[in-house]
């Protein structure tokens, strides 16, 4: 099983329910859009958007003249995110790319963002899991306006006396093959207009970081 959900292949369609998602991993992505505070009528691309398990909060953020742009390498993934969005009705917001964000070609990102460019990429729990996250971060980043911001949610080793559930932090970890260490954060942290302008929440015991702020003119396209 733990080899079949790191594929984010087969293992798709059980991954809402053993991705511990109820009990751990919604919270995050709920501190993440908080921060991120996208507005009515924004164009906001899902960074490996998996399953699409960010897209009630951003649709609900956006309303129905803003755009969700999900970008996923996983067809499997993008199946149940398919899913998602015809039983939700979200046809008229939420657009699906199959694409591996370390190749992606930001042009074409920033064309099916409607030209100008996405008011904001968010990306949870999948910068740790892409090995080129370097690459990914900077391609998405590419596509986003000017003034724009960005959104990372993502995992770390727990925390003071939630240390103890270490263990069960990296099996999670190792079962969706997330590099623990990884601390994406940093690279919003890297590449932020104003560093301190970053607002920062922490959930379950440290293990979730959720940040966001606005992208530094030298990233965005
Ligand atoms: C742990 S899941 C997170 C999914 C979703 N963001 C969430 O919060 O539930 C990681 C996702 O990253 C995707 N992924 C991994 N490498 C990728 C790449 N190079 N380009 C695009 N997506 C990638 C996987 O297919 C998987 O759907």
């Amino acid at each position: 099983m733990a080899a079949l959900l790191r594929r984010y292949g087969v293992g798709a369609r059980w991954y809402d329910v053993l991705s511990g998602e109820r009990w751990v991993y919604r919270a995050g992505r709920e501190a993440g859009i908080r921060l991120l505070d996208p507005r009515p009528g924004d164009t906001v691309i899902d960074l490996g958007c998996g399953t699409g398990l960010n897209f009630a909060g951003l649709v609900a953020a956006v309303g129905p003249t803003g755009r969700v742009i999900g970008i996923d390498r996983s067809s499997d993934m993008l199946a149940v995110a398919r899913r998602r969005i015809v039983a939700a009705g979200w046809h008229d917001v939420v657009t699906l790319v199959e694409a591996d964000a370390a190749t992606l070609d930001p042009a074409a990102l920033r064309a099916a963002a409607g030209g100008r460019g996405a008011d904001a990429v968010f990306s949870t729990y999948a910068l740790s899991v892409i090995p080129a996250r370097d690459e990914a971060w900077r391609r998405a980043c590419a596509a986003v306006r000017p003034g724009g911001r960005a959104g990372i949610v993502d995992m770390q080793r727990p925390r003071g006396r939630w240390r103890v559930l270490e263990p069960l932090a990296l099996l999670a970890c190792a079962t969706g093959g997330a590099d623990i260490d990884a601390h994406p954060w940093r690279l919003l942290e890297r590449d932020a207009a104003d560093s301190r302008g970053i607002a920062r929440a922490e959930r379950k015991g440290g293990h979730l970081v959720a940040v966001a702020g606005e992208l530094s003119p030298s990233v965005t396209g």
